[in-house]
């Protein structure tokens, strides 16, 4: 009854509670949320990998469908999903993403100015937008917003409605002023602001050189036969979405950890005394992102659905089951890391054996694993270092409530959106 309850409320505490329990592998929930959570590097390591062509996507993430669409790499299967990550990929160059570093720089200045300036906000929901705006730049390309002025708001408004405790989301009742009817109306904009950019990007009498992912995707980069428009619709929509909430989530547990003294004039000091350019690619910067990641990990859960009966650690899971894998327990297990809860960014920087991270693959993976590993994780990790180094060289800043930040949500989050105070730093 107990961990009934605290599964209503919290499904990271009834994990330890059902953990403390049972072990590495159990069940809980009921109907469509009735989840096998398997636990642990070796529960990684079996569904990512060594029982991964048991598992699936599709039926684990159709939640995910009415945004991103049937063909999201997300929710494609094999052999589909390769034929499409194939074109995708090549999109996500690392050339292209180093021009984005300059122009986020650039965004973030401005935004930074509107920080200082008002001196007190909520981090989260003030940098929702700027990352959201940076990411349709990227992806769809930097005129995309002003030729459709609504797409932004629409965009963001089809997120909030998959924001929404997995239970709500079920809910899809076409009635007006609900959040369902309000979705689909956001998302029919969206579609159509998406057709009409498509069919007048076929039309250009030469290939459109900055356009964003949409436009590679257009001209046919990568292997295969080419993406067609509803395809295209789905990953221009799926990609978006999946990146703009949880690079944000990630910016600010990165602002949350800077909050501690020491750990902060670690980093500050290693970026201001190099070029801003170079700021983003430091040690201490990697060390930073990657240690917000372990312990506040935006994608808290990997999901699959077994394809057949596979069994693991004397668990049977019949043909159907929807099967969880936590990153956030992963990133906090004791028998993995020294000291779990504390951020140490010498787990990560070589200089200190004691605390070194462990070496299995498994043990860390806020961006998945293996076939499906996140496509955006270069170009979230571009926006966080250009964040962070416009930042670190002009502000610090407090939490005003840090006895009450915790991780809630299905895209981990601090509560409030982390209420910070920043202070202008003396330009030297
Ligand atoms: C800090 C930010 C991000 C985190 C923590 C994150 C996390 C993840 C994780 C854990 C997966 C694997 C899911 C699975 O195996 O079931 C994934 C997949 C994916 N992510 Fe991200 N992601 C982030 C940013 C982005 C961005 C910026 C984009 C797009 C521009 C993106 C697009 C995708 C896509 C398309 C997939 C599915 C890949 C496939 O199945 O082939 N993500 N992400």
């Amino acid at each position: 009854m107990r961990l009934m309850n605290l599964a209503a409320g919290d499904t990271r505490a009834a994990i330890d509670v059902a953990r403390r329990r049972y072990g590495d592998a159990f069940v809980f929930g009921f109907g469509a949320i009735r989840f096998h959570w398997l636990l642990g590097a070796a529960a990684n390591r079996f569904v990512l990998q060594e029982a991964a062509g048991s598992f699936r996507n599709r039926a684990a993430y159709r939640f995910l469908e009415p945004i991103g669409g049937p063909s999201a790499l997300i929710v494609s299967d094999e052999p589909e999903h390769l034929r499409r990550r194939r074109r995708v990929q090549p999109a996500f160059h690392q050339r292209r993403l180093r021009e984005v570093a300059g122009r986020a720089m650039r965004a973030f200045e401005t935004w930074g100015d509107a920080a200082l300036a008002r001196g007190t906000l909520a981090l989260q929901p003030s940098l929702r937008p700027v990352v959201l705006d940076q990411v349709i730049d990227v992806l769809l390309g930097p005129d995309m917003r002003s030729r459709y002025p609504g797409l932004r708001t629409d965009l963001a408004g089809m997120m909030a409605f998959a924001n929404q405790p997995f239970l709500a989301q079920l809910l899809r009742v076409p009635l007006p002023a609900t959040p369902w009817w309000r979705f689909t109306a956001a998302r029919r904009r969206v579609d159509a602001a998406l057709y009409a950019e498509i069919a007048r990007r076929r039309a250009l009498p030469e290939a459109d050189v900055d356009g964003g992912v949409l436009s590679v995707l257009l001209d046919g980069a990568g292997d295969g036969p080419p993406l067609r428009d509803t395809e295209l619709r789905d990953q221009a929509v799926s990609l978006v979405s999946a990146g703009f909430d949880t690079t944000t989530a990630a910016l600010t547990w990165c602002a949350w950890l800077l909050c501690d003294d020491g750990l902060r004039q670690r980093v500050a000091a290693a970026v201001q005394d190099v070029d801003i350019e170079a700021a983003p690619s430091l040690p201490e910067v990697e060390a930073l992102w990657r240690e917000a990641l372990r312990l506040y990990p935006p994608a808290p859960a990997i999901l699959r659905v077994s394809a057949e009966t596979v069994h693991w650690q004397g668990l049977a899971l019949p043909a159907g089951s929807l099967v969880g894998l936590s990153t956030f327990h992963t990133h906090r297990d004791e028998g993995l890391w020294r000291e779990p809860l504390r951020a140490r960014l010498e787990r990560w920087l070589g200089d200190d054996p004691v605390w070194a991270a462990p070496r299995d693959a498994f043990a860390y993976l806020p961006f998945g694993h293996g076939a499906r590993y996140c496509i955006g994780a270069g170009l979230a990790r571009t926006l966080a270092g250009a964040w962070l180094a416009v930042m670190l060289r002009r502000a610090r800043w407090q939490a005003l409530r840090p006895e009450a930040v915790r991780p809630i949500g299905t895209t981990l989050s601090p509560p409030q959106g982390l209420p910070l105070r920043f202070e202008q730093l003396p330009r030297t």
